[in-house]
């Protein structure tokens, strides 16, 4: 227990963020926790596809911890830091164990065992699912633990409440926040000996994503204004199968192809036949013959690549950016396993997927880069010195990230279903290190000095009554469009200097243009466009990270694809990519750090890729790449 008796504070809902207040708690120390949604309604919950981990069973088909790090260091294109994944994957069958206990509704086989379904990355079945809302049963499961700790006076939920920024001490490190309470907009300070964002990714920095339109980075980018440095912001992952959407796109799980669900297009492109009808001999599933081991199974920025390609060579459903993706020949116990996203699709398009192929485009869906954080490797050199301090602290003192906004563990892409491992990994194994952190610093430290806190969130006020006090500037929500298309067009997929290039001057164009957009809505109350006005000029500086970022790694390394630089280039790039701010020049100074290896050693990342046959004429393929 902390001798002082401030709080914890805890900033997100989801997955990270209850496991972190359920771990702190359960240290004796209380927690406040801060989340912009009710709890329960944070973007963990739109997981689908399942949580990665060995067991016995999979052990017998080969698998084992050591292999599920060595798979997500090979996914990750060798990116990551080795020791944190070797904890991750050592720790995960300890996690279903215990979220098991918690009440999580995982898939049983009819002997008892865990379900165990294929997933991207992988030839191995190692997914442990519960249906197709994974995430969902995983979220219920840890807000019942929060809610116990909550009647028991030790965490306290401030919903709705926005982070606006940290608050440091003359030394730099981190004594609290403030935050905005979005109904009342008071702006107020709290202080802690130790604060843990986690706050999720960026994909509405994109426009539409999977994404909740919550997830815009404007927690991680006020984190970087105020010092933090981004580990690998380029990195962003797109999923190959999403289904478009005029408010957002939605995510047709990778847990389809994991179930037997194949991709395809017709081999002739003119050809309009209504789907069903097409012989199986007139279907090009190119997955499958580019890779014939992982076939639909392939990581996410190969197939994503891979769907891109064939669009781009004219093979696209009727011409369109789409493919399909077919489970209308799965036997109906598979497609009730499914159900949950296969009523999605019904419910957004009106088809019923399982008599109609799904058609599909990818889209961003992860955020593998975000804040950088360090951590204490174990005295064996393998995995994590356990409750040590720095696990996960973020380079301002005090300062945890957790979650999808940690940079740790995905490397160059994540393999599917390692997301809500790592989520609850970082909770569970690295709230320790919080308490501890917070124990030393109530120890040693007094309060922080009223004036600091009060100076802070003086600060934010000021800053909303400027932004309040714009007259008839431009509509925020048209620049963020703008932003989006940039991002989408130039950032996602495949990049190449030029296109960056623009990029990079259409965002510094629009952060002058933002510095001038008026809240469409003056209200005192409940001012849901001021919260986005400010969030916007965030995500422009988060934007202008990641193109940078991706403009000065010359060379094509998993999610991050150049055309202009098609091969992976070890020697240079081997490397975290580091970006911190220049807030006098208001830009992001980019720089790259050693990488800790010595588990595995790099190998190329082909996954079996078969020399290109197209379909008969489009021979060319931009997949495997390093
Ligand atoms: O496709 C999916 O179900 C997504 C899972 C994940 O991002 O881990």
């Amino acid at each position: 227990m902390s001798e002082s008796d401030r709080p914890v504070i805890v900033v997100g809902g989801g997955l990270a963020g209850l496991a972190a207040s359920a771990r702190i708690a359960e240290s004796g120390h209380r927690v406040r926790l801060f989340s912009v949604v009710p709890v329960k309604r944070s973007h963990s919950v739109c997981a689908q596809g399942g949580i990665n981990a060995t067991n016995p069973i999979a052990e017998q088909q080969g698998f084992s911890a050591w292999k599920h790090m060595d798979e997500t260091l090979y996914g990750g294109d060798f990116l990551a830091h080795q020791p944190p994944v070797r904890e991750m994957c050592r720790h995960a069958p300890r996690i279903i164990h215990l979220l098991d206990r918690m009440g999580v509704p995982f898939n049983r086989t009819a002997e008892g065992n865990y379900d165990l379904r294929a997933f991207g990355g992988s030839l191995f079945k190692r997914t442990h699912f519960a249906g197709s809302t994974t995430g969902q049963q995983l979220m219920y499961a840890l807000d019942e633990q929060v809610r116990r700790h909550e009647a028991a006076g030790m965490v306290e939920k401030y919903e709705f409440w926005d982070f606006l920024r940290p608050v440091l001490d003359d030394d730099g490190r981190c004594r609290g926040i403030v935050a905005e309470n979005m109904d009342s907009m008071e702006i107020r300070a709290f202080p802690a000996d130790a604060v843990v964002l986690a706050t999720g990714g960026c994909g509405a920095i994109f426009g539409r994503s999977t994404n909740s339109l919550i997830c815009n980075g404007a927690a991680a980018a006020r984190a970087y204004r105020h010092g933090a440095t981004l580990g690998n912001p380029e990195f962003i992952q797109v999923h190959p199968t999403s289904i478009p959407g005029q408010d957002k796109n939605r995510l047709m799980s990778e847990a389809a192809r994991g179930e037997g669900g194949r991709v395809w297009v017709p081999r002739d492109p003119g050809d309009g036949r209504d789907p069903r009808s097409i012989p199986e001999a007139e279907r090009w599933y190119f997955l499958e013959e580019r890779y014939p081991a992982y076939g639909n199974l392939v990581p996410r920025d190969i197939a994503s690549r891979e769907i891109f390609d064939v669009c781009r060579s004219g093979y696209g459903v009727g011409g369109a950016r789409m493919v399909y993706l077919d489970v209308t020949h799965l036997p109906q116990e598979t497609k009730d396993k499914l159900r949950g996203i296969l009523e999605i699709y019904q419910k957004f398009t009106g088809e019923d997927p399982t008599e109609v192929p799904i058609k599909i485009f990818p889209t961003v869906h992860y955020t593998m880069g975000g804040l950088w954080t360090g951590y204490e490797p174990a005295e064996d050199g393998e995995g994590l010195a356990q409750g040590a301090p720095g696990n996960m602290m973020t380079d301002v003192p005090g300062l945890y990230a957790f979650g999808e906004v940690n940079y740790q563990y995905h490397g160059a892409t994540r393999l599917g279903a390692n997301a809500l491992l790592n989520c609850i990994f970082d909770g569970l194994y690295c709230g320790l290190s919080v308490a501890r952190e917070a124990e030393r610093v109530g120890g040693e430290l007094g309060e922080p000095a009223e004036e600091t806190l009060r100076a802070a969130a003086d600060a934010e006020r000021e800053r909303a009554r400027a932004m309040l006090a714009r007259e008839a500037g431009e509509n925020p929500y048209a620049l963020h469009e703008e932003m989006g298309e940039w991002m989408t067009d130039e950032c996602t997929v495949v990049r190449e200097e030029k296109g960056l290039e623009r990029a990079r001057d259409a965002l510094r164009d629009l952060k002058e243009r933002a510095a001038r957009a008026a809240p469409p809505d003056a209200s005192g109350w409940s001012n849901q466009s001021l919260s986005f006005t400010r969030a916007l000029e965030d995500m422009i500086r988060y934007a202008e990270a990641i193109v940078a970022a991706s403009i000065e790694r010359r060379e094509s390394r998993g999610s991050h694809y150049r055309t202009d630089y098609p091969e992976r280039d070890d020697e240079r790039y081997l490397q975290t990519t580091v970006a911190t701010y220049d807030s006098q020049a208001d830009e992001p100074r980019i720089g790259f750090e050693a990488i800790r290896m010595g588990l595995v050693e790099p190998r190329a990342r082909t996954y079996g890729k078969k020399a290109a046959s197209g379909s008969g004429e489009s021979g060319k393929s931009s997949g495997g790449g390093s």
